[in-house]
């Protein structure tokens, strides 16, 4: 496979870099603190492109390849993986749903905006009850002739209070299982959404996530996605795609962590020499390098797949266990490196390392992936 980088892909790799140095380094420690949404930082990214990069520009977006996204992805999560996750959830599980399974009417009315970065979306699968058993999920979707009504909840929804637009995903048929589920758009000030408080999280803490409680809620017939009962399938393909996304933000979060890493064990001195010149400290840093590049490799292999309109599902799910697993330890073997400096905020790797975490849960826990994995070999 083919993982050489076109002068494209180097000029959108050096965009998100500088984007991410100047417009999200300097109140990022701050943000994470306070737990605040960067609204300003998003409207930017949307003006730039970043929050519909994959879209076809007729409807609004910047027609790039996958490789793009996961480069774009890496370089905005080395330094605030609360921006990249809003930016991966309306990239690769919205507007690519939007998009691939939507009709001319729905995508005109909601993709357009959406991949002009006007207004931000949400994909709505997980429930308090239901997270990495899907099919198990209780929200209601009642067929009413001209509309669904939805009642339920709603767990842990990443721009559940800034996102306009939001993919449901509910229950119509509760007899038929995974067969019986449908997939609406929902416009989040329709009567009957109430946004619960958001969730303190231990990392990405700027990014907002919170329930979201549907009481009798009107949703026109035609802002179902696809066939009556594809939405389970339609959340699936959605999330193959979203995984890429997030083993880039993995990745970005590991190599984040790494290169200050590196820089510190040039700079500190213990027992005469840089900490760097003691070879427990440079062989950390010669696994750090490796695991990351591997978790490239595996990160560009799927984008490639991608785009080549193969079947990403398998590279999808191994590039996102490996490239959480890599950022977890990368990040955690970066605290090391810093010794004290490291457990302080100021030094940015412990706000990596609490990043780190949630990239092993959302979008598929790294069990749900090895299941992915483990059946796609053994089928
Ligand atoms: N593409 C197309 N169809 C698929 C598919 C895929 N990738 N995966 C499954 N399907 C189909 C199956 O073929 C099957 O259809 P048929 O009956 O017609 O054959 C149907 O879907 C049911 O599939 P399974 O029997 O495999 O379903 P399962 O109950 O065993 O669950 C699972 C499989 C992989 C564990 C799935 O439930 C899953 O992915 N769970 C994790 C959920 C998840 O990732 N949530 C993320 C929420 S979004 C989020 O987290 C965003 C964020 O943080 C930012
Ligand atoms: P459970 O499914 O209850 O899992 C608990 C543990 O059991 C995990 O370790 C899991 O891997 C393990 N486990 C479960 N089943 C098996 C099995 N069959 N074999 C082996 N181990 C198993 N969801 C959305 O829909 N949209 C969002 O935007 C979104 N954003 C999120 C943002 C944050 C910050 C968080 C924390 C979550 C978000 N989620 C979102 C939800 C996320 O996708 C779920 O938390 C995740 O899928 C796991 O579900 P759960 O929390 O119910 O854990």
């Amino acid at each position: 496979m083919d993982f050489q980088l076109t002068e494209e892909h180097l000029m959108i790799q050096k965009a998100a870099r500088d984007f991410a140095v100047n417009e999200l380094l300097p109140g990022v420690i701050e943000r994470d603190e306070k737990q605040q949404y960067p609204a300003e930082q998003i409207k930017k990214l949307g003006e730039l492109g970043f929050l519909g990069m994959m879209v076809d520009p007729k409807y609004g977006g910047a027609g790039l390849d996958t490789v793009s996204y996961v480069l774009a992805m890496e370089e905005i999560s080395k330094i605030d993986a609360s921006t990249s996750v809003c930016m991966s959830v309306n990239n690769s599980l919205v507007c690519w749903g939007l998009e691939t399974f939507g009709t001319e009417e729905q995508k005109q009315k909601y993709l357009v905006p959406l991949a002009k970065g006007e207004i931000t979306g949400a994909f709505l699968l997980s429930e308090p009850e239901a997270g990495s058993d899907a099919t198990s999920q209780r929200t209601k979707a009642e067929d009413k002739g001209d509309h669904y009504l939805v009642n339920g909840t709603k767990n842990w929804i990443t721009n559940g209070s800034s996102a306009s637009v939001y993919l449901l995903i509910a229950q119509t048929y509760p007899e038929k299982g995974s067969k019986g589920i449908n997939a609406l758009i929902v416009e989040k000030n329709s009567p009957g959404i109430t946004v619960g408080a958001k969730e303190n999280k231990m990392g990405i803490r700027g990014s907002d996530t919170h329930s979201i409680m549907f009481q009798d809620v009107k949703v026109p017939k035609e802002n179902r996605i696809g066939e009556d009962g594809f939405g389970f399938k339609f959340a699936m393909k959605t999330l193959a795609g979203g995984r890429i996304g997030i083993a880039s933000q993995a990745l970005g979060i590991a190599s984040g962590a790494y290169e200050l890493a590196v820089k510190y064990a040039r700079e500190r001195k213990a027992f005469g020499k840089e900490i760097s010149q003691h070879q427990a400290i440079q062989f950390k840093l010669a696994d750090m390098a490796t695991r990351i590049e591997a978790s490239r490799l595996l990160c560009l292999k799927a984008a490639r797949e991608k785009d080549l309109h193969q079947d990403y599902t398998l590279s999808g799910s191994m590039a996102k266990v490996f490239s959480s697993e890599t950022a977890m330890w990368v990040t955690t073997e970066a605290v090391q490196v810093h010794g004290g400096y490291g457990y302080v905020k100021e030094y940015h790797v412990e706000r990596l390392m609490r990043d780190a975490k949630i990239t092993q849960i959302y979008e598929g826990t790294s069990e749900v992936q090895r299941i992915v994995i483990g059946r796609s070999i053994l089928s």
